[in-house]
């Protein structure tokens, strides 16, 4: 701050460690600890380059970028509407229009242009060229070929030669001249070793997740630990966020907390079990079973994240669910669902659960050659029991279940083949969750204001954070009634010392006993 601080980047101070510290704590007792199927890596931050080749950051991390020719700031080509409705200039344009339409008269946004524009967007058309531009725009209106919506207005106005530059998008930053998105990999690069050159590039890693799918073979090999099982990670993720907005929301340095939970693929669950037990409304989620298949996992973790939020105070009612429709899913993803929180600036995503299949655990066995296929012993004996004639059956039904994913009848019995021998590469439900954010969900609920009279009958509005006591920075407070009273002083050191060990306290022995209440009410 010193220096003027840098976007994207945040600190936290004496009471924010702590608090953050506390939620780290809750999810991996409630993630590892307290459970017997899920344990824990603490991988580096740079790994070895090809795992971002294999995961498609190289190649698809991208967000699409515009820059202003003007001003040169960057904008993310699909915030650009969210980054234009902040604006002054576009308010100030859309108090000039018909409310609901994109009528106006050319007058009044022509003085505007003249006017007031020259300030709040100094770069746009309607400012570097008035007459011109209200001009072209007018008669394209007389022509029927006006704008759209009041969306397409703003690009008009925007727009001076419109036989030259087809219709421009304006900066949200200046009204100036937007290039066409391009994309723009959000990883941050750096070299290992002395030499910059090509060959020893590195990333700072865009999420946990990765390393826990390069180490499962080697987690799976010395942990007590079978299918299904999870891995759980927090730690540091970097992204080179083009516009990093909301506090923490958007961060370019941010930890995340990710569990990568390995189960069985549908069609082993089906030749152990005969059957697989897919999602119904109002199933029992309670206690899992070894016939479930991914949509009973996936719902489970929706289930278990929905409660380990309300034990740290997000209940459902700041809580949403937006289940991404097909269209909206990454190539690799099954099913997602984003755990929602009404942020005071909008209902935004807390967390994401994907359903991933197998298809991490694929492109690194494919990247590096190396096998990660896990044997199951129960598959294997499932199998030994079957008829050659129940064998066919089961590929013919893998082939037609298949046959929409363009998979051959060889593919899927070479598939089939890998199963029989008790072989597969374990599909995955992922709940990933960021650790900023949802310390500002938690200070985004627990912020309250009271009007209380003082004892002058005086009445002001005070702060106070009503944070989860498991959360809460602060545990205890010890204050001795009167300091000036040795035994009294003594006795609240003698408690101080025995509850230090075990929690966050503090000791206050100054000022009036109300003053000290209160600080501890506004800090939570
Ligand atoms: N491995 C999956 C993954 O990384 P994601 O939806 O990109 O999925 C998961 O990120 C979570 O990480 C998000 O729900 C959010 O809480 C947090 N997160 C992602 N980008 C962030 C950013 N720029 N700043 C703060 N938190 C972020």
């Amino acid at each position: 701050e010193i220096y003027g601080g840098l976007n994207g980047f945040w600190d936290y101070g004496p009471m924010g460690a702590e608090l953050k510290r506390n939620l780290r704590d809750t999810w991996w007792q409630t993630m590892t600890r307290d459970r017997d199927d899920v344990v824990g890596l603490d991988a580096s931050i740079i790994m070895h380059p090809t795992v971002w080749t294999a995961s498609g950051h190289v190649d698809t991390f991208s967000d699409p970028m515009s820059t202003c020719k003007h001003c040169k700031k960057l904008v993310r080509s699909d915030q650009w509407w969210a980054m234009m409705a902040e604006q002054n200039w576009t308010q100030s344009i859309a108090e000039l229009i018909e409310p609901g339409t994109n009528r106006f008269q050319p007058a009044v946004l022509l003085k505007w242009g003249k006017g007031k524009g020259k300030q709040l967007a100094p770069n746009l058309a309607l400012v570097r060229n008035p007459d011109v531009t209200i001009s072209w725009v007018a008669e394209e209106i007389e022509k029927g070929r006006g704008p759209a919506d009041a969306t397409e207005l703003y690009k008009f106005l925007a727009t001076e030669q419109m036989a030259i530059t087809g219709l421009v998008t304006p900066c949200p930053h200046c009204g100036g001249e937007l290039t066409a998105p391009r994309p723009f990999n959000l990883m941050f690069r750096s070299h290992y070793g002395p030499v910059e050159s090509e060959d020893n590039i590195c990333y700072l890693r865009p999420e946990t997740a990765q390393a826990i799918f390069v180490q499962f073979k080697n987690v799976l090999d010395s942990s007590r630990v079978k299918v299904p099982f999870g891995i759980a990670q927090i730690g540091k993720a970097f992204r080179n966020e083009i516009t990093p907005r909301n506090y923490t929301f958007r961060s370019r340095e941010f930890e995340q907390m990710e569990l990568e939970f390995f189960i069985r693929p549908d069609d082993a669950v089906r030749l152990i079990h005969g059957q697989v037990e897919k999602w119904r409304e109002g199933a029992d989620l309670s206690a899992t079973s070894p016939a479930w298949g991914w949509e009973m996992w996936h719902r489970y973790w929706v289930d278990q994240r929905t409660k380990y939020y309300d034990s740290v105070g997000l209940g459902t009612d700041v809580l949403d669910y937006h289940w991404q429709k097909p269209e909206e899913l990454a190539h690799y993803a099954r099913a997602t669902v984003d755990i929602l929180f009404k942020f005071p600036f909008g209902t935004e995503e807390l967390e994401g659960i994907a359903a991933r299949g197998d298809f991490d655990l694929s492109q690194h066995q494919k990247f590096s050659g190396k096998q990660l296929e896990v044997f199951d012993e129960e598959l294997k004996a499932a199998v030994d029991k079957l008829s050659d004639e129940q064998k066919k059956e089961f590929i013919d039904k893998l082939f037609e279940d298949r046959k929409c994913a363009d998979t051959t009848r060889e593919e899927s019995a070479a598939y089939a083949d890998k199963l029989f021998k008790g072989f597969y590469l374990p599909h995955v439900i992922e709940p990933s969750a960021g650790l900023d954010r949802m310390a500002l969900a938690v200070l985004a609920a627990a912020f309250d204001e009271e009007t209380v009279t003082d004892e002058k009958g005086k009445a002001e509005t005070r702060t106070v954070l009503r944070l989860h006591p498991r959360i809460a920075p602060v545990k205890c407070a010890i204050f001795p009634l009167l300091k000036n009273r040795p035994e009294l002083v003594a006795k609240a050191r003698e408690v101080e010392a025995s509850l230090r060990r075990h929690m966050n306290i503090f000791y206050d022995e100054a000022g009036a006993i109300g003053r000290r209440y209160r600080r501890q009410d506004e800090i939570g």
